[in-house]
């Protein structure tokens, strides 16, 4: 509380000038208690009569009311507003904050207007059974766990659960001391850029490509080169021989949902060998596999340990979490334990520990594999919804992996692609361009169809929506 009273006039009317002041610009907020009499008497060594005073001036004033055996309030009535501020044009302080507002737009998982039905892709699974068992999970942690700060690297429990995770799901072998749990694939690319990339060095993405990753990169301020996919997967030999860090998604590339074949991933290995260059495995739902044999990481080939390995518990579990965790090449553990400690000293620590608990528990497990069926339904249910409403209308590539398909829209150009949103916006469908996260133009214009935020029944009536629109469509 910071009441200065400006010694002009008597002592009651001071301070109602500096009350009326507080609440004027927000410091004591409308409808929250102001001091008690008794405390800013004595804190400000004023009688008790004077402050009586202030209070009925402010009562009178209608600022503050009076509440029986409760204290004085601040009223609910709007306060006038005060000059408008405008802000102040401030031109970028620093490289990385021009580099900042160089950036577009982003447009991926954006918020839009709130429609009855969107294809979303990035819209998490909401599950009952998952919300009872972390809640169960962070009220046992959160009466458990030390109070001090958390180790940087992450809780030591928690890197051997993801060890053994990851030999079952993923067919990495990581030692725990090689693992660093950070928040989110977001940070760990940005730490790893920082240990790895001076400003202008080249880092290679595919195209198309995730487009908060080539955002982190730009902004760090690499030069970004997207190279083609095919396939395949990344054309290796389209790779300039220069590029310190190879940005991929191997398991199911982003966007177009190609899975990089065993040959290039071989390729993709001796190029980072023979160049002395790092992969950054981008591996964010490779657990959700719909195939009996889900394809091992690129990672668990990796003789030469070129590859910084990332999975995320944003799919898995859901993004709001932020945690996520990397395999890390030995040589560069220290650098990158470092580089965590000095951004935010580690991360939360009793999140950690309830996610060690649901894998020790055998929930995490469970989870997992529920998770797994009911996208395969939703999945079914779209595929299904597609060839009922849609047939022949719209193409969708089966990736067998993870949250989205896309739909290729044959013989459509720009024009015709925002109509068919616009119709379908009308009807409360939310539809979403695949060709904003591509370099080069691609060959032909889809939809990034986002499955996992709606029910069954759902899909089948957007899917009866975006058959329609696609039908009325001149
Ligand atoms: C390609 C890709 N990588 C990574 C992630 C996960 O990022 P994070 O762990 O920062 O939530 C996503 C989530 O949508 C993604 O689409």
């Amino acid at each position: 509380m910071h009441l200065q009273l400006d010694n002009h006039g008597p002592k009651h009317e001071q301070l109602a000038r500096s009350l009326r002041q507080a609440i004027r610009s927000g410091q004591f907020q409308s409808g929250s208690k102001l001091p008690s009499t008794r405390m800013l008497s004595e804190n400000l060594g004023l009688s008790r009569n004077t402050v009586l005073r202030a209070y009925e001036q402010l009562r009178i004033e209608r600022l503050g009311v009076m509440r029986e055996g409760s204290g004085t309030y601040v009223s609910d009535v709007p306060l006038p507003h005060g000059p408008v501020m405008q802000p102040r044009r401030v031109e970028a302080q620093s490289a990385y904050a021009a580099r900042l507002r160089d950036l577009p737009p982003l447009t991926l998982g954006g918020a839009g207007p709130a429609l009855r039905y969107d294809l979303q892709y990035g819209a998490p699974l909401v599950n009952t059974k998952l919300v009872s068992a972390w809640s169960s999970a962070l009220a046992t942690a959160a009466a458990r766990t030390n109070t001090g700060y958390p180790h940087p690297q992450g809780l030591p429990e928690l890197r051997e659960s993801i060890s053994r995770f990851l030999a079952t799901w993923r067919g990495v072998a990581a030692d725990p001391r090689d693992i660093v749990i950070v928040s989110g694939t977001q940070q760990a690319l940005s730490l790893v850029s920082r240990i790895l990339l001076d400003p202008g060095a080249t880092a290679a993405m595919e195209d198309p490509y995730y487009e908060l990753a080539s955002h982190c990169l730009r902004a760090h301020g690499a030069d970004v080169v997207g190279v083609r996919t095919d396939e395949d997967g990344l054309v290796v030999d389209e790779l300039p021989s220069c590029a310190r860090l190879v940005h991929v998604t191997p398991s199911h590339q982003f966007p177009s949902g190609r899975t990089m074949s065993l040959s290039r991933r071989q390729q993709l290995l001796r190029f980072a060998e023979e160049h002395s260059s790092w992969i950054f495995e981008d591996d964010y739902d490779g657990e959700l596999s719909y195939s009996a044999r889900p394809i091992p990481a690129l990672r668990s080939l990796d003789t030469g340990d070129r590859v910084v390995y990332v999975g995320s518990f944003s799919k898995m579990m859901f993004p709001s979490l932020r945690l996520a965790y990397v395999v890390c090449p030995a040589g560069l553990r220290k650098d990158l334990v470092r580089a965590k400690m000095l951004e935010d000293m580690g991360c939360p620590a009793i999140e950690q520990a309830a996610m060690h608990l649901l894998f020790s528990r055998g929930s995490f497990d469970r989870h997992l594999r529920a998770t797994v069926l009911e996208l395969r339904r939703r999945r079914s249910a779209l595929f299904a919804g597609l060839e009922r409403h849609a047939a022949g209308r719209i193409q969708a590539d089966d990736s067998r992996l993870g949250m989205h398909v896309i739909g290729w829209l044959p013989d459509f150009d720009t024009p015709r692609l925002d109509r068919l949103m616009e119709s379908a916006r009308q009807q409360g469908l939310g539809l979403h361009p695949i060709h904003p996260y591509y370099r080069e133009p691609p060959p032909r214009l889809g939809l990034l169809l986002g499955f996992a935020g709606l029910f069954p029944r759902q899909i089948d009536a957007a899917t009866k929506i975006l058959g329609d629109c696609l039908q009325a469509l001149p």
